[in-house]
């Protein structure tokens, strides 16, 4: 009887300064839940951002209803004229407490740089060339720190073509597919045969965790096929990518072993380095490493975008230590591409495509997700004209070390 394979929304955790008092209706509650994946959409700011306004027609100098309208304006696709309201409101804010003055001052560090970049001349023919799509928001892992913004809604394989059309036109040329886990997609294998056909170069991110040698046939065109492996035991394993399985690591094993098995080359494996795995590091290398179908081994640095703050202090580890790490285990492996990519400067640097085809970007901050559209109504012209999306970021991609110039 074939298993049965868990297909889970990933939770993510209330984030910690979540105020528990407030009832659930209140603004002010909405407010906090809006980055949560029923939440996560162009309807629903604008429905907030109208509720947010009507709040303050009544109390007018109320500092965290200014924020807060601001804050939900510039998230939600903003124009020249909705991020003068933002400039506005945050001027406005006259008394300390709540909102902390920091947030104040971090949202008003966004949007001076929103600004400056609104006022810069762009180059009519910008593309956007590297795209990640979160294809669907269904997985079989649940991940501790898992900082993947989901939504409810999926799209169907006709939306998928049609939206790799719009990515062609413009002359994308990168396409990186996740999710979720794509594998659990079924129209995933055909929409990859499309946006190769269309000249997309395409990346495959997935838990490998129901790849098959028929799968590996189908996605032989793929650039690479990224895989994870986050521990040399189950245990370690468990600290970061959680499921039903208790034993991951051979799941993970077994995946690497069916691309040696038929060949295929082109194999990217994920590491997600925390304070769990650092002293895993070497043995994890000398797993990877031990299979002929990997080409590059990337460490990323757990990053706690959406995770609680007691977890990010179970998870964090300074990238410094994970360098010193990586400059031993280069030096065992002098002719193997081991890359690092780091969390920080992590601000405004995706085309991200989500399952629903809402197009956003992220700063670097709690809670700063931005929507700029989705590419089931809106045209990739229309897309890029917000001001919000910062090109030279986009361009940069995931800062890593060595041997790439940009990843993700
Ligand atoms: C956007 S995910 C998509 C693919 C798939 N969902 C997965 O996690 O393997 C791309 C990579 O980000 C990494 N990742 C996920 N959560 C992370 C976190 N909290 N910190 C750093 N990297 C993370 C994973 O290793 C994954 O390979
Ligand atoms: S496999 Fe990826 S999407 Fe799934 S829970 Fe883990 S990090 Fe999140």
């Amino acid at each position: 009887m074939p298993q049965k394979i868990l297909q889970i929304l990933p939770p993510h955790p209330l984030r910690p300064d979540y105020d528990r008092s407030l009832a659930p209706g209140d603004v002010r509650d909405d407010f906090q839940r809006r980055l949560e994946p029923e939440n996560f959409t162009a309807a629903h700011f604008t429905a907030l951002a109208a509720r947010l306004s009507e709040a303050l027609k009544h109390s007018p100098d109320d500092p965290m209803l200014r924020y807060q309208l601001a804050f939900v304006t510039m998230q939600n696709a903003p124009n020249a004229a909705g991020l003068a309201l933002a400039d506005e409101l945050l001027a406005g804010i006259q008394q300390s407490g709540a909102p902390h003055d920091g947030d104040v001052a971090r949202l008003r560090h966004l949007l001076d740089g929103v600004l400056s970049r609104a006022g810069a001349v762009r180059p009519s023919d910008y593309t956007v060339q590297r795209v990640n799509w979160s294809i669907n928001n269904r997985c079989p892992m649940s991940c501790r720190g898992c900082y993947n913004p989901f939504v409810d809604d999926q799209i169907t394989y006709g939306q998928a073509t049609m939206i790799v059309d719009k990515l062609a036109r413009h002359g994308s040329t990168d396409l990186v597919i996740a999710g979720g886990d794509p594998l659990l997609w079924k129209p995933i294998f055909d929409t990859v045969d499309h946006a190769i056909g269309a000249g997309l170069k395409v990346a495959l991110d997935t838990t490998g965790y129901t790849l098959t040698h028929e799968d590996l046939e189908r996605l032989s065109r793929l650039s690479t096929l990224r895989l994870p492996m986050d521990g040399s035991t189950p245990e370690v394993q468990r600290a970061f990518r959680r499921s039903t399985d208790r034993d991951l690591t051979s799941r993970f094993k077994r995946s690497l072993q069916m691309c040696d098995d038929v060949g295929f080359r082109r194999v990217r494996v994920h590491t997600v380095a925390s304070r769990q795995n650092i002293d895993d590091l070497e043995a994890i290398a000398e797993i990877v490493f031990g299979y002929d179908s990997v080409q590059q081994w990337v460490v990323f640095q757990w990053w706690g975008r959406r995770a609680s703050r007691k977890l990010t202090e179970e998870m964090t580890v300074a990238a410094a230590e994970i360098e010193s790490r990586l400059a031993k285990i280069r030096a065992t492996y002098p002719d193997k591409a081991v890359i690092f990519a780091e969390a920080t400067d992590r601000e405004f640097l995706n085309f991200m495509i989500q399952s629903n085809g809402q197009v956003v970007t992220f700063a670097a901050g709690l809670s700063e997700e931005f929507i700029v559209g989705n590419l089931l109504t809106d045209e990739m012209e229309e897309i890029i004209a917000h001001p919000i999306l910062d090109f030279a970021a986009m361009r940069r991609g995931v800062p890593v070390a060595l041997q790439e110039s940009g990843t993700s």
